[in-house]
């Protein structure tokens, strides 16, 4: 039996038809096993997302085969049991006309399992601590009274709470001044220590990848480029699209990828 998270045959996935067809993601193949952080790093529009996506089974791939711990993904619901995400824009994953207590406790609805009011209760305490957040300073308060860093927290402690198997951080740095990042990444790493999570990172930035994944999967223009070793991809690039990336970290996170 195989230890598989996932396992993607030459999947693809095109929009639209006929000459105005875009194919977002183009016979991809990977496996990623249980608890690794492996880190798909690229520029715009090269297909993160989409893949991202069809990761979370809210698309499905129009050639090839995806499966989720070997089988395909047929009912969302119970995949989201256990595979969540995180995505770029915090607000827009929070109801602004509710506090954020209840926010985070009405989250538990997804599970199949519920916990009791008073587990729940415990539980959001507790994941609200890990993100470095007492429960007191946010009582009573609703997202728009919390900045984009604070609101980005929430999030995180949101995966906290629920503990899913397999988390999917879709730039969940991009609207965080560099401290506040540095945080969310060892919030991540401690997601992955602590509770032995799967996670896949989307990043523009290889600093960043090389900074808390496994491995590194380059993307470029719908295809991987390049997979391997943080050390390795870094410091050996085979592809000129990696070098590409290289040149482009910014300086703040240049030093991580020293020795
Ligand atoms: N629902 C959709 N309908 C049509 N085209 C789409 C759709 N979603 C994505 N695309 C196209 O697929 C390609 C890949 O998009 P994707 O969102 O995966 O890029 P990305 O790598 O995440 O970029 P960014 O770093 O800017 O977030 C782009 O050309 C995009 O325009
Ligand atoms: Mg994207």
């Amino acid at each position: 039996m195989s230890s598989n998270i996932f396992s993607a045959k030459k999947i693809s996935k095109f929009f639209g038809h006929g000459k105005k067809t875009v194919c977002a993601v183009n016979e991809v193949s990977f496996d990623i096993a249980d608890g690794e952080i492996v880190s798909i790093v690229g520029g715009s529009g090269c297909g993160k997302s989409v893949l991202a996506k069809i990761m979370l089974g809210l698309y499905k791939p129009n050639g090839g085969e995806f499966l989720y711990k070997g089988k395909p993904i047929t009912n969302t619901r119970d995949h989201w049991n256990e595979v969540q995400s995180v995505f770029q824009d915090p607000f827009g994953c929070f109801n602004q006309f509710f506090s954020i207590r209840a926010q985070l406790k009405d989250a538990f609805g997804i599970l199949k399992n519920k916990p009791s009011k008073q587990e729940i209760e415990q539980r959001v305490d507790e994941a609200l601590l890990a993100v470095n957040v007492k429960p007191a300073d946010i009582e009573g308060k609703y997202p728009f009274e919390l900045s984009g860093g604070q609101m980005q927290r929430m999030l995180l402690a949101r995966i906290f709470a629920l503990k899913p198997k397999v988390l999917i951080a879709d730039e969940p740095t991009s609207m965080v001044d560099a401290c506040v990042r540095a945080n969310i990444l060892d919030y991540l790493m401690k997601l992955k220590v602590e509770l032995g999570m799967t996670i896949i990172f989307i990043t523009h930035d290889i600093g960043l990848a090389y900074y808390v994944s496994d491995r590194i999967f380059i993307m470029h223009d719908a295809k991987i480029v390049e997979a391997g070793d943080p050390a390795e991809v870094t410091q050996n690039p085979q592809s000129p699209h990696t070098i590409k990336l290289l040149e482009d970290i910014p300086d703040i996170n240049r030093e991580w990828i020293k020795k």
